[in-house]
């Protein structure tokens, strides 16, 4: 499956909503999109399947959803959403399609803002996650994050921490 990762366009909010949606069907709020990605301290980063046909068991989907359309943003598998400030970058939000998880588009999308990060010489990137979120925490414990905190009962359940990681980058 061939994905490749482009800078977010305001043309991406209703694929990204969606892919939202799928994950969090409770949440009340969505995040805008086009007006987040034109802030100028953001960076969202998106994934595209180039070519989706035969992949996506719905093939009929109407709207805002995967399809064999090439060239369309709902073409959109996941998203990585961050803000920068000074010489920091803290990821506000990342996701992958549910239909496409399990097939590397997550590191692929880390793999990207790590780049990105560097590129504009970046010092560290930090970031929430749940404590029960155990696949994103391996996901980032293999890119070498690293535990430099924890919130107790942050969640809005207050039954549960956030873990806060760091990776220290180079430049
Ligand atoms: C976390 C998330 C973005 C990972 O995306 P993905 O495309 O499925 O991840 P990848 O296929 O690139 O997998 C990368 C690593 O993540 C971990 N991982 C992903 N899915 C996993 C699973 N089902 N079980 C265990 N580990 C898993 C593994 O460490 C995996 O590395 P491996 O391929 O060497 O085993 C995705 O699961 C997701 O959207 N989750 C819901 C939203 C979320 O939790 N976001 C993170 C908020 S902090």
């Amino acid at each position: 499956m061939i994905n490749y990762v482009t800078v977010m366009k305001r043309s991406d909010q209703k694929a990204c909503v969606n892919i939202q949606k799928r994950t969090f069907p409770r949440l009340q709020t969505y995040t805008d999109f086009a007006s987040e990605v034109s802030k100028v301290n953001s960076l969202y980063l998106v994934a595209h399947l180039e070519k989706c046909s035969g992949l996506t068991p719905n093939q009929n989907a109407v709207t805002n959803d995967l399809c064999e359309c090439k060239t369309s943003s709902k073409n959109v598998t996941g998203f990585i959403g961050s803000w920068s400030a000074s010489d920091e970058i803290q990821i506000i939000e990342f996701m992958v399609h549910p239909k496409f998880r399990g097939f590397g588009i997550g590191r692929l999308l880390l793999t990207s803002l790590i780049d990105k990060a560097d590129s504009l010489k970046s010092k560290l990137i930090t970031l929430e996650v749940r404590e029960s979120n155990k696949n994103a925490l391996s996901l980032y414990k293999k890119f070498g994050f690293k535990i430099s905190g924890v919130r107790k009962n942050y969640y809005s359940n207050r039954t549960e921490d956030a873990i806060l990681m760091n990776l220290e980058l180079n430049s």
